[in-house]
């Protein structure tokens, strides 16, 4: 594997740096990340490199059904240190390797999977590891085209598909587990120390001792770089624990393209960070941090981690998860065109890696969420729109709002406050001088079906006058400092703060418990609140004023003993995991909750939505929000956001009017704005740019039920609500690197949001096939061709290029309305964009959108399917079927479905919902008849370009106006031509 020597040949950086950086780490400030990085560079120089790592051949113990197995591992360099690897593969073939200490001084992290999985995997019963005389080996999927080998010397995993490498593990040699040390031993092991001959692996491994324990330096470098203490800026780091970094090279040969580890200001297509061709300097860095003004491109930090990595190429898809939650640092090289080089580098933690095997984008969606769980579906109207400003200021500014939204018929179904609601920002606790009313306030929003979003922060102010402070001290929740006993104390918001431990299991029910809104006894609780009200978590990274990075001392000690540093990564997630839990459990039987929260982790997905943060109100900004939320989406993490207008800034109109059409197609949509900006809701704007906003929020709602049919499978399946290029079509390598249109679920719509200043036209690329793609909004006819086509289409500013593929029917919901729960009982229209073969077909999900009744059965799935009526027609027959009863493989609620009764109490609710208009695009002829139930319907034909002409310009258009067609029924149209 000597092809994967990266050199570090970094190219040249861009130039601009923002203010602050300076407050976070670069990789070479950070001692373990300098530490990995020469790791990777000594490699690179010796030409015999050779991992130290070993598996003891006499050790390896199949588990009696030979499904997994248990191996000790030796490290040359430290002949004494034990280590232990388990190996097993899932049931749906995700191999899983997990390595840790064996006896040493103390316990490493090993919770971070505990806190991402959604449960334990099963072990496949049907792969069986066999031992050979160089490694173990396993060979499973269709024709055993899956093979694994887990090879003794070195220690290196290989999984190959087809007989070509996909995912090699310590390729390269650089999987390094420090182990526990005290630095007396250190010194002691140095003393009077020869150069023994056989402790070293190779001549050239023997010039490289310079003057530190010689049977180490080759491999560990020969200084003890930031092992006992670090300072950055005015912080000292006092590592009590000495190192414990983790290194591994993951490398993907046959792979060109990786996407994932979010979240970075970057492209979805990762930019280089080492060797030819390097982007970046630093590695990517994954530390939940709040970093003010973050730069729109760059491998820093931002607010939340998701480690799993996904290798792609023409034929084959495969990916990472790595359950850690430390601070790591991942370079990316591209030692060949078509070969991904990948180096994690976490600081504490066991080694516990999945490999999914693939091989398409869908099968890794389904192997990434059965482990770390598909995105929670949300409450219907979360999909609409939000908005948000911090803050406002009274219930009157509140009141005066949601007037102003009806006065100017701008749809809205969410108004949210920001921290100066609170006294003294003790959240939950209001501020009477300003909001004497809450819940009547609450409830005056209510009325119109909306609903308020409050934020809750992690961080209690100290004071005796704040029950939740002082409850969370008595109860010994708080996170200590770090001698295990006192309480640490920081700053944020609201000056000198405490944080709840939520790894403490005491903290659930207490948390819980503050969120009932009626009395709890002794116990105080959120009386003044309603049952319907959500909760939006910040600053949980967490984001702490005077702290280093602005974050929490490392050595913080949390419930376990275990420090801060160990599950940093992760302490985001559990604030809005309880907080979605605490949602849920006032009332019984639950409703949908919705958190949203600013950190997060693998797993965050089943508890709520995400924003991009702090972003600036500046055009890269807008477009890098776009690649963000495309990120986050194939990292599992569908329900995602930015601030529209940019948080920071005040956007000329121009800039804020292609902010919302860039927000109406976010799978979240709010529009947020900083404290010091100017207001700028949609209808202070002046014409005609709010008139084009209000069109834009109205499309969305109009389309509202593509994306919650998009929510619910993703929900169901794990694929992702907006789906980039190359997730839908995976062999168009034209497609790989796209990152600003992309394709909303498998609806069929495709977008390009537009994200220039002064636009006027956009370049637009359709997909390699010969397929016709239709204007969403005029019907023009494009095409494209097995190469793929980039076509330029106008793009004014109340445009938005929004194409339907042909093939795909649109369901959609056109009567304006000021809420979504409004649109309830409304009628469909149902968008027929015929393929060239005159076909297409479209899913339609539907249930009460607040409650988990569809669990028990209670929802309507259709199916429309649009089919010539025969071989040589130039008609079309449409018909309506009931999706659920055909209960398709891919569905994981098979209970629901197997259960599922069409006249079950939702479906009957909404029965008398009719379809209202149906318009097919593509037609070939003018109809003779167009007829359902054999009456003759009611029908206008424009003449225009079929689908099966091959030509382009204006689509033909028949509009079928109210054929009287339940949408919960089966039923049939047929147009003869
Ligand atoms: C930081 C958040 O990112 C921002 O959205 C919010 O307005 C402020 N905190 C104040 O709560």
């Amino acid at each position: 594997m000597r092809a994967f020597s990266s050199l570090l040949i970094v190219a040249a950086i861009p130039a601009v740096l923002a203010v602050k950086t300076h407050d976070f780490k670069t990789c070479s400030q950070a001692g373990f990340c300098r530490r990995g990085r020469a790791l990777s560079a000594r490699a690179a120089e010796n030409p015999s490199w050779k991992s130290p790592y070993s598996i003891d051949a006499s050790s390896v113990a199949l588990s009696p059904d030979h499904a997994a197995f248990t191996a000790a591992v030796r490290s040359s360099i430290y002949p004494d240190v034990k280590f232990g690897l388990d190996v097993r593969i899932h049931d749906d073939g995700v191999l899983r390797v997990r390595m840790d200490e064996v006896d040493g001084l103390r316990q490493r992290y090993n919770e971070a999977a505990s806190w991402a999985l959604l449960e334990e995997p099963k072990v496949s019963q049907k792969i069986q590891w066999s031992v050979g005389k160089n490694g173990v080996r396993a060979a499973y999927g269709p024709k055993n085209g899956v093979e694994v080998d887990v090879t003794f010397e070195p220690l290196q995993v290989t999984l190959r598909r087809d007989g070509k490498e996909q995912v090699v593990l310590n390729g390269r040699g650089l999987l390094h587990m420090e182990h526990f040390r005290t630095k007396e031993s250190v010194e002691k092991s140095k003393e009077g120390v020869e150069v023994p001959e056989e402790g070293l692996d190779t001549d050239e491994n023997a010039q490289v001792v310079l003057g530190a324990h010689p049977r180490t330096a080759w491999f560990e470098g020969d200084s003890e770089d930031g092992w006992w203490e670090e300072s950055f800026n005015s912080f000292t780091d006092p590592k009590p624990r000495g190192p414990e970094s983790l290194s591994v090279d993951i490398d993907f040969p046959n792979h060109g393209h990786v996407y994932g580890i979010p979240q970075h200001a970057t492209r979805l297509d990762l930019p280089l960070t080492t060797g030819e061709g390097a982007h970046y300097s630093d590695p990517y860095r994954l530390y939940n941090a709040d970093v003010f003004e973050y730069l729109a491109d760059s491998t820093m930090s931002l607010y939340g981690s998701i480690p799993v990595m996904y290798a792609h190429s023409a034929d084959s898809t495969v990916g990472i998860f790595n359950a850690v939650g430390s601070e790591t640092w991942i370079d990316v090289g591209r030692p060949s065109p078509k070969s991904t080089s990948s180096h994690w580098i976490s600081e504490t933690g066991i080694l516990d890696i999945f490999i999914l095997p693939g091989p398409t984008p869908a099968d890794i969606f389904g192997q990434y969420t059965r482990l770390t769980g598909t995105p929670a579906l949300p409450a219907h109207w979360a999909l609409g729109y939000h908005q948000c400003r911090w803050n406002y200021i009274s219930s009157d500014d509140v009141r005066s709002v949601q007037k102003r939204f009806d006065e100017e018929d701008i749809p809205v179904d969410v108004f949210w406050l920001d921290i100066e609601y609170s006294e003294d920002h003790k959240y939950f606790i209001w501020d009477k001088r300003h909001f004497p009313d809450p819940v009547d306030m609450i409830h005056d929003v209510e009325a119109i079906q909306r609903k308020m979003v409050v934020i809750v922060d992690p961080h209690l102010k100290r004071t005796d006058d704040y029950p939740v402070y002082t409850q969370a001290r008595d109860r010994g929740l708080l996170v200590k400092k770090g001698d295990g006993q006192t309480d640490y104390e920081g700053w944020c918001w609201s000056g000198s703060s405490a944080w709840v431990d939520f790894f403490h299991p005491g903290s659930w029910d207490w948390w819980k418990s503050l969120f009932k809104v009626q009395p709890q006894g002794d116990q105080w609780s959120w009386v003044e609140s309603t049952v319907d009200t959500g909760i939006w978590n910040d600053m949980n990274e967490p984001s702490i004023f005077n702290g280093p990075e602005i974050s929490m001392p490392r050595e913080n000690i949390h419930h376990g003993g275990w420090e801060h540093r160990d599950l940093h990564n992760i302490n985001g997630m559990l604030f809005s995991n309880l907080t979605s839990q605490a949602v849920m459990a006032r009332t019984d039987p639950p409703k949908r909750p919705f958190v949203l929260t600013r950190s997060f982790y693998a797993g965050s997905q089943r508890f709520g939505a995400m924003w991009t943060g702090d972003n600036l109100g500046t055009w890269e900004h807008m477009a890098v929000g776009v690649k963000m939320v495309l990120a986050n989406n194939i990292a599992g993490f569908s329900f995602a956001g930015s601030d529209v207008g940019g948080f920071f800034g005040n956007p000329e109109p121009e800039m804020l009017v292609r902010w919302y059409g860039v927000g109406v197609f976010s799978p979240f949509l709010r529009a947020h704005a900083h404290i010091d900006t100017k207001r700028r809701e949609p209808y202070l704007l002046d014409e005609p740019y709010k008139s084009i906003v209000r069109d834009m929020l109205r499309l969305r709602y109009s389309m509202l039920p593509v994306w919650y049919t998009a929510f619910r499978e993703a929900s169901v399946t794990g694929l992702p609500v907006v789906r980039p290029h190359f997730v839908v079509f995976p062999g168009d390598e034209n497609g790989f690197s796209l990152d600003d249109q992309f394709f909303v679920g498998g609806s069929g719509l495709l977008v390009k949001p537009v994200t220039r200043k002064g636009a006027t036209e956009e370049s637009v690329y359709l997909p390699a096939e010969d397929q016709v793609y239709y204007d969403y909004f005029n019907h023009n006819a494009y095409r494209s061709t097995s190469k793929g086509k980039n076509i330029t289409v106008p793009a004014e500013l109340h445009q938005i290029p929004l194409f339907i593929r042909g093939g795909s029917v649109i369901p959609t919901r056109e009567r304006p309305r000021r809420s979504s729960p409004l649109m309830k009982h409304d009628p469909f229209t149902l968008r027929v964009a015929l393929s060239n073969e005159g076909s297409a077909r479209g899913e339609l999900y539907l249930d009460d959108g607040e409650t988990f009744s569809h669990r028990d059965g209670k929802f309507v799935w259709r199916e429309f399917v649009a089919e010539k009526p025969a071989k040589k027609s130039k008609g079309v027959r449409l018909s309506s079927r009931n999706l659920a009863a055909q209960k398709p493989a891919e569905a994981v609620d098979q209970v629901a479905l197997a259960t599922y009764d069409s006249s079950n109490d939702f479906a009957k609710d909404v029965a008398q919902v009719r379809v209202e208009k149906v318009v097919v695009l593509g037609l070939a002829a003018k109809p003779s008849s167009v007829t359902a139930g054999g009456k003759e319907l009611q029908w206008t034909f424009t003449p225009g370009v079929a689908a099966s002409d091959k030509k382009e310009g204006t689509a033909s258009v028949l509009v079928i106006k109210d054929p009287k067609l339940s949408i919960t029924s089966d039923w049939e149209i047929l147009v003869q031509a």
